[in-house]
């Protein structure tokens, strides 16, 4: 049997290539006031040298923060902190202050002035390598400077049934992974 196709509007065919791993950027000013911005839109680009990219509407307040300072963090966050992903995804860092309101901690990167987010399973610290105005938005492209994770649920891939990562559906809907892996 051969299946329907039914058309989906354009407005939403990004919405194809969900749910999405969601990460928490975390940048600062260059008055040092750090901010967290909640995506969707990341993806890795290039193993060796190892370079992410990001896209931030120019509207964030991040955008300015990262074309300021030219580094940012990817933390990424598990589902025992979605209330507050979904808190720094509503929010703008121009009204309030992020860290404080959803109770995220900030501790030292080791190798950017940006802070990470303490409870953040992982973290990639990237320095800003170049950027690009596509459409409605800016790919912000970084270097991988350094990387790390909490003990015990990464040994090469994500240990999946301890580390609950966050997808984005749309909207406010998420999910997160089956404790079952697949291998081929
Ligand atoms: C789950 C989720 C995913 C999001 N993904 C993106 C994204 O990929 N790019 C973007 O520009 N905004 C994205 N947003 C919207 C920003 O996080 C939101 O506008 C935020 O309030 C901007 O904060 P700022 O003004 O402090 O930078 C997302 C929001 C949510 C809730």
């Amino acid at each position: 049997m051969v299946e329907t196709k039914l058309d989906v509007s354009l407005d939403l065919a990004y919405r194809l290539l969900h749910p999405r791993n969601t990460v928490l950027v975390t940048c600062a000013g260059s008055n040092g006031k750090p901010n967290i911005i909640t995506l969707a839109w990341s993806m890795p680009v290039s193993r060796d040298p190892p370079i992410v990219a990001i896209s931030i509407a120019p509207k964030r307040y991040s955008h300015k923060l990262i074309e300021e300072t030219k580094e940012f963090v990817i933390n990424i966050p598990t589902i025992s902190i979605l209330r507050q992903t979904f808190y720094c995804g509503k929010t703008s860092g121009r009204d309030v202050d992020k860290f404080k309101e959803s109770g995220l901690t900030p501790a030292p990167a080791k190798k950017v002035k940006v802070p990470i987010i303490r409870e953040c399973v992982a973290h990639l610290e990237c320095k800003l390598l170049n950027q690009f105005e596509i459409g409605d938005h800016t790919l912000f492209v970084g270097e991988v400077i350094a990387a790390y994770a909490n003990n015990g649920i990464f040994d090469k891939v994500f240990d999946v049934a301890k580390a609950k990562l966050v997808y984005h559906m749309g909207g406010n809907k998420f999910v997160t992974l089956q404790d079952e892996i697949m291998e081929v």
